[in-house]
């Protein structure tokens, strides 16, 4: 698909892979709509995009939210081309605590909610605004739509049970999505990231996080910078022989148990 002009939701965007997504998109040429429960630093975000942005408050997991969001969306551009689900939290707890508590359930619910009900939740009025739009070039492409998985989905750590099982469920869902929406000229991408340098892991020391990066990563010896997600981002959305798969961007890692 051809970027410039194009309508992008980006999840997630306050901070972090969503963040470094809209400002790949929008260097691009794509109009950017930034989706974020955290309202001040969305706000810093459109600063720094200035242009043609809109921003929303939304909840990913919320039903209400979305659909209004999204029709936000297609009523300020009059269009919605890209979807990239960034949104995601890291709640974690083990299975049986050392006080021999078993892990929460209301840990387990959110994570899901937001990981992967949430990630489906814009998937499903994300498509159905895609599905009005002409179709473009040889292949008739109406839209394209880009989650965000992890290593963890195969790999997870010691009290990663409910993040893992969200981004395997996210992976699961990319090729019946896919399949769904092949008839509408809409692909489905998933990318499993490594460790990014991001905040979701700015709260580890750095001994901590550098200990990690030592034992799991391959090659090049570092975590990942959130541009170089976004750089994949756009090449999926560019690239219109992408479809159905989840692409590892990890530098080699293999997961240790903690
Ligand atoms: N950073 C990594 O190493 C890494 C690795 C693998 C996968 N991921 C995944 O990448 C995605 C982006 O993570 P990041 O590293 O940029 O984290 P981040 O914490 O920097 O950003 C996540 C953003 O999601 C937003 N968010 C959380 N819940 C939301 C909700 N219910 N509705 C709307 N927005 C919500 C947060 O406010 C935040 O701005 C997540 O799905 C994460 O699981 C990250």
């Amino acid at each position: 698909m051809q970027l410039d002009g194009k309508v992008a939701i980006v999840t997630g965007a306050a901070s972090g892979l969503g963040r470094a997504s809209c400002i790949a998109l929008a260097k691009a040429g794509a109009r950017i709509a930034a989706f974020d429960r955290d309202e001040a630093r969305l706000a810093d975000v459109c600063r720094e995009l200035g242009g043609d942005v809109l921003s929303r408050v939304v909840d990913v997991a919320n039903e209400e939210s979305v659909s209004t969001a999204v029709d936000a969306v297609v009523a300020n551009f009059g269009a919605l081309h890209i979807a990239v689900n960034c949104a995601g939290v890291a709640d974690a707890s083990k299975t049986v605590s050392s006080k021999g508590q078993p892990f929460p359930l209301a840990t387990w619910s959110k994570v899901i909610g937001i990981n992967l009900t949430g990630t489906f939740n814009i998937i499903r009025f994300a498509a159905v605004a895609m599905t009005r739009n002409a179709p473009e070039g040889a292949s008739g492409e109406r839209g394209v739509i880009i989650n965000t998985a992890s290593g963890a989905a195969s790999q997870g750590q010691v009290g990663q049970a409910a993040y893992s099982a969200s981004k395997a469920g996210v992976i699961g869902l990319t090729l019946p999505v896919a399949r769904d929406l092949a008839e509408h000229g809409i692909r489905v991408v998933s990318i499993a990231p490594g460790l990014f340098d991001t905040g979701m892991v700015a709260g580890m020391p750095p001994k901590v996080s550098q200990s990690i990066v030592d034992r799991m990563i391959l090659y090049p010896n570092r975590m990942g910078q959130p541009d170089e997600f976004a750089g994949l981002v756009r090449h999926i959305a560019e690239n219109a022989y992408l479809n159905a798969t989840t692409i590892s961007l990890d530098a080699g890692a293999r997961m240790q148990p903690r």
